[in-house]
């Protein structure tokens, strides 16, 4: 992750200062980061399950396709090159957010969303143009490196231009954009497919440029943030942006204090990498390897990337397939709003606690109307009221996911690094999300064709284990301040044992402090 000091939400301390134009400009500029990275999901699905796009750059999955009936359902998508063409975006951004956290710090936040937005722009132009294979992997490379980019620099600007007590619910904005950005795009390949002329799948792709001529040219607008300012040896730049975001007739001075604190804090740290290893961040480099881990073993991107590739498998015809991906992209936005509304009040265990539990009942109906229709030879038709429970299903598990694992899966990484190791931490987090996007994106139309419906008990058993591991190991994280964290670790039954006396450092809040040991 970029270095700097990304004060963090849950609020100790709430500085002066108001929603100013400056900073809801900045709102829109994460958005369109969201909006990217969700239309990536959501348009690659669609595309590989419409005929033309088969035709012309897969034609042996097309062949397959056509057998009806006798063939085996559970395999005629599997494809290892096929695969190739939605993972290879996540491997991508996975290298690249590497590369775009060392621009974010040294040119700054602005120039690393630039540079995101240009080479996505390429990226789409490069895919609605595809002649061969080859262009569209270049062109999806080119968009994950836009996404790494994205990713990185956006949720580090926002953190830092946003007023503190704002910064937790603009976190989950940014998760809300992103299953926007899903919809949008089954909406535009649910259109596009009934171009006749078979070029709908070229416009899914380029409408990509849309988003990203957004965030490129928004990018040439916004101001640099302060603590990039600072961090890049421009105090005074920094206090007048401070001045300028926050409102001219507000204090800045306790803030702008603060951040040149955390700044120096920051660059006391040598080796952040080496530090995270360090006995007593064990609970917190569980965390930032375990929750990306388990939010991608949840299956949930088997639904994002592949819903109308599913859906078509389980024997609805190319339109209805197509719908059944808007339909569970509705769900996906509206209970994501469920989360917005209930993380600070109901707090992160129980979310994950319920949300865990549907989806675990979910995948087992959803894994066992199957197993009945299909068996094991894959082999069948579903009448359509069958069909429809397996959509209700569906959704009742993507609502399960819309608020705990989707949302909390980037929240809980981002509120629980203490500063020294922020940006390590950080990069963790990202990269084994995208890792195991990358793996569930190349493996599921094979994992599909040999685990048959088994593949939804695999998911389920994931999902036993990770609700369990919540429920031991996971604290509630809600209304802590960032800096007291260390007493939640300090007062939990396994991890205390990770964390000396000397190691609790407690701010001003004391009493606060010792009652959330109590309790
Ligand atoms: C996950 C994505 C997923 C999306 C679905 C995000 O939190 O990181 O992998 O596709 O949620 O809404």
């Amino acid at each position: 992750m970029a270095g700097g000091a990304v004060v963090n939400t849950s609020g100790g301390k709430d500085y002066p200062g108001r929603l100013t134009i400056f900073v809801f400009f900045t709102c829109v500029v994460a958005a369109t980061g969201g909006l990217i990275f969700g239309y990536d999901i959501g348009i690659s699905g669609g595309v590989t399950s419409m005929n033309p796009f088969l035709k012309k750059f897969f034609p042996e999955v097309y062949n397959k396709k056509q057998m009806k009936g006798s063939a085996n359902q559970y395999c005629k998508y599997d494809n290892q090159l096929l695969q190739t063409f939605t993972s290879s975006l996540y491997l991508a951004a996975l290298v690249s957010s590497f590369f775009a956290a060392t621009v974010t710090r040294v040119v700054g936040r602005k120039w690393s969303m630039f540079t995101g937005g240009l080479t996505f722009l390429i990226g789409a132009a490069l895919n609605g143009a595809a002649e061969n294979i080859a262009m569209l992997i270049v062109g999806r490379i080119l968009l994950g490196v836009g996404v790494g980019f994205a990713n990185q620099s956006v949720p580090v600007y926002l953190s830092e231009m946003a007023p503190a007590r704002l910064r937790g619910m603009l976190n989950i904005g940014f998760q809300l954009m992103i299953t926007i950005g899903i919809l949008a795009a089954a909406l535009i390949n649910y259109g596009t497919n009934k171009i006749k002329a078979g070029y709908g799948w070229r416009i899914s792709l380029a409408l990509a440029a849309v988003p990203a001529g957004i965030i490129t040219l928004g990018s040439l607008f916004l101001p640099d943030t302060p603590n990039s300012l600072i961090e890049r040896g421009h105090p005074e730049a920094a206090r007048r942006m401070l001045n300028r975001i926050r409102g001219s007739d507000v204090d800045i001075s306790e803030e702008y204090a603060d951040l040149v604190v955390a700044s120096e804090e920051s660059k006391l740290v040598q080796h952040p990498w080496r530090n995270i290893l360090q006995r007593k961040y064990r609970p917190q480099l569980t965390m930032a390897i375990m929750i990306p881990f388990f939010q991608q073993l949840t299956g949930i991107n088997v639904i994002m990337f592949y819903a109308p590739v599913l859906f078509e498998t389980l024997g609805f015809k190319g339109d209805a397939s197509l719908m059944s991906a808007v339909i569970t992209g509705l769900v996906n936005v509206f209970a994501t709003l469920v989360s917005v509304f209930t993380v600070d009040r109901l707090g992160r265990r129980k979310l994950f606690l319920q949300g865990g539990s549907q989806m675990l009942v979910s995948q087992l109906v959803v894994g066992t109307l199957i197993a009945v229709k299909f068996g094991t030879s894959g082999v069948g038709e579903m009448p359509k009221g069958y069909a429809a429970a397996v959509v209700l299903f569906i959704c009742l598990y993507v609502a399960g996911f819309a608020w705990s694992w989707g949302p909390l899966g980037w929240l809980v990484p981002s509120e629980i690094f203490p500063l020294e190791i922020r940006p390590a931490g950080q990069s963790i987090n990202v990269s084994v999300n995208m890792l195991f996007t990358f793996v569930i994106a190349q493996a599921f139309l094979t994992m599909l064709c040999h685990m048959k419906f088994g593949l939804f008990y695999f998911f389920a058993g994931w999902v036993v284990i990770m609700t369990v591991f919540i429920a031991l190991f996971l604290p509630e994280t809600k209304n802590v301040p960032i800096e007291e964290m260390v007493l939640v670790w300090k007062g939990h039954w396994f991890w205390r044992r990770y964390i000396g006396d000397a190691d609790v450092h407690v701010g001003a809040n004391n009493g606060k402090g010792a009652a959330i040991m109590r309790a």
